[in-house]
């Protein structure tokens, strides 16, 4: 009998270690394009390599991805983990009770000593609770620029904003796309935020981002946005209506376009086309007049397993680790091409582009909150509206759009 019993408990340990070990976690993002797949796919092999399972569920586009995975937990059907801004993104979900705390194990790791800057964390944290790991500092406020498009036409890179639209008119003659632009909602919604900090300068930015100042929104620096915004539409090709962000960092690194505005996961897209920064392409953070960056970026939440599965949470919480892990944040960001959310790991092989963030990062009054961290989703929504009406349509004018921004930030939360 005694054989039995051992053989029995030796199954069990096995299926224990085996069903432990076989754990499937879902995991939901909208890394689709070719180097955000190269950097999702550090995390799913670190997850596969410590005998869990990573199951990807990738959904293209995150203004498609945003509603589905929220619909998801709100519906009963949760996945693993998933991917959300960090910041507000996914509020509603945590004051509702539906995401996994993450807070032993933040503690037991020291999450808030090794994060940085703490505002991350914070953006995680719900009464003094916290519920995402961020992963990585992803900042909106950039332009990439293809240097021989400019050379070819016998013009110096430019350097800053004024620069690239003093060049623009030469190089539409010569049948080159000035500026290059997606058209999902986010990206002219994000664009236009470069040109608050770029026109308006950092104090108007936090004035109006972070203190919601009616004043600011109505000064005449805000007026400047809005102008320059009117100016780079006239720089664009019809075609950008659609267009996926991607497909617009490929126009500049083809040379169909001069520069694009864009988060700094465009340094994915050179990087899988083979081309360096400095070399074939340029950077400029804060387009080149304010070097800033925003700590935008990306966090995993865990949604609640339905049921009591504590196999399930245990996974949940061996994902988080991993992914704030040296090892993973060191892997993800380099191919995605965002910066470490802690500064104790060794980036000497980041490239001249992700050194000149870092440099950025040590001096944190030019590090500012993105707009997932500062407005609700309903204020980001209606900011959007305004942004890409006014982008869209020449009708509207400055002094109009500029009232309606007022109005916004007057009721934003
Ligand atoms: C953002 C995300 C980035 C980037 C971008 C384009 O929301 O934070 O990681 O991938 O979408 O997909």
């Amino acid at each position: 009998m005694k054989i039995i019993k051992g053989l029995l408990a030796a199954s069990t340990i096995l299926a224990t270690a085996g069903s432990a070990a076989a754990v499937e976690l879902e995991v939901t993002h909208w890394w689709t394009s070719g180097g955000e797949a190269a950097a999702v796919k550090v995390m799913a092999d670190a997850f596969d390599k410590s005998g869990n399972k990573w199951i990807d569920g990738a959904i293209a586009g995150g203004g498609n991805a945003r509603p589905m995975i929220i619909s998801r937990i709100t519906g009963g059907d949760p996945m693993g983990a998933t991917q959300f801004a960090t910041g507000r993104d996914a509020e509603d979900l945590v004051k509702a009770g539906l995401m996994t705390d993450l807070t032993e194990l933040a503690e037991k790791e020291g999450w808030a000593d090794i994060i940085r800057p703490k505002k991350l964390l914070d953006a995680c944290t719900v009464d003094g609770r916290v519920y995402c790991v961020p992963v990585n500092i992803h900042s909106f406020q950039w332009m990439w620029l293809n240097r021989t498009v400019y050379e070819n036409n016998g013009m110096a890179v430019p350097q800053n904003w004024s620069e690239f639209a003093a060049a623009a008119p030469k190089l539409k003659e010569a049948g080159v796309t000035p500026l290059a632009v997606g058209g999902e909602t986010w990206q002219i919604r994000d664009m236009s935020g470069t040109f608050v900090v770029a026109l308006g300068g950092i104090q108007m930015y936090k004035d109006i981002y972070i203190n919601k100042s009616v004043e600011a929104a109505a000064s005449e620096g805000m007026t400047k946005v809005f102008k320059a915004i009117a100016e780079a539409r006239t720089m664009v090709d019809n075609g950008y209506v659609g267009r996926a962000w991607n497909d617009a960092t490929n126009m500049v690194i083809t040379g169909k376009a001069g520069g694009q505005i864009m988060g700094d996961w465009a340094q994915g897209e050179f990087a899988v086309s083979g081309q360096t920064a400095g070399k074939e392409y340029d950077c400029l953070p804060g387009l080149g007049v304010h070097p800033v960056l925003d700590t935008g970026g990306d966090a995993f939440f865990f949604p609640k397993p339905n049921g009591d599965k504590p196999e399930v949470v245990k996974a949940q919480m061996e994902l988080a680790s991993l992914l704030v892990s040296k090892e993973v944040q060191v892997g993800f960001n380099l191919k995605k091409g965002s910066l470490p959310v802690r500064g104790d790991v060794d980036m000497a092989s980041a490239n001249t582009c992700m050194q000149k963030g870092l440099k950025i990062l040590e001096n944190l009054d030019n590090v500012l909150p993105s707009g997932e961290q500062t407005f609700t989703p309903d204020t980001q929504g209606q900011l959007e509206d305004l942004w890409v009406e006014f982008f869209n349509n020449p009708d509207i004018s400055v002094e109009e759009a500029q009232a309606r921004f007022v109005e916004i930030i007057k009721y934003a939360e």
